[in-house]
């Protein structure tokens, strides 16, 4: 069954120059971009967006990480789509996926546990949240960008 999850190139990931290979892995893998936008995120933004983490110690980095430069969000389509852009984009740290998980992009792009090139909602639940946080959807489930 077809389905949507959000991914993100993070500010290292772009400044890296990952945007293009990564987008092309994205496609390789049969994933569909339905939506595409670059951005620059504020704090605000970013607060809300990881608002659940906003007790853990590293927040204010993860807040400043986030808005040191642009960010590309993408909408994903196809089966199964959030827990296949999970397994593609590998573990959370890229010095550990580099051991278990070769061949993932964040063993690839990424430089460390922060800094980590790429985001994927972990549940078809927050991908829905992840998605019409940063895109309006219409009743045609046709997503277009918040202003
Ligand atoms: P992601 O899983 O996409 O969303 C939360 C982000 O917080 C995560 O990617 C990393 O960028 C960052 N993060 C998670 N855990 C840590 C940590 N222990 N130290 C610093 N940054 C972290």
């Amino acid at each position: 069954e077809t389905e949507r999850t959000l991914a993100i190139i993070k500010p290292d990931g772009v400044t890296g120059n990952h945007t293009n290979s990564v987008k092309e892995t994205i496609l390789n893998h049969g994933f569909r971009i339905k939506e595409e936008s670059f951005i620059q995120l504020d704090e605000d933004r970013v607060k809300c967006f990881y608002a659940e983490h906003s007790s853990r110690s590293f927040f204010r980095s993860l807040v400043e990480y986030m808005t040191s430069g642009p960010v590309l969000i993408m909408v994903l389509e196809k089966g199964n789509a959030v827990a296949d852009w999970r397994a593609l984009i590998g573990p959370t740290d890229p010095l550990k996926a580099k051991v278990t998980h070769p061949h993932s992009v964040r063993a690839i792009c990424g430089l460390n546990l922060q800094k980590n090139c790429v985001h994927g909602s972990d549940s078809p639940q927050s991908a829905s949240r992840e998605i019409s946080f940063f895109f309006k959807t219409t009743s045609s489930g046709h997503a277009s960008k918040h202003d």
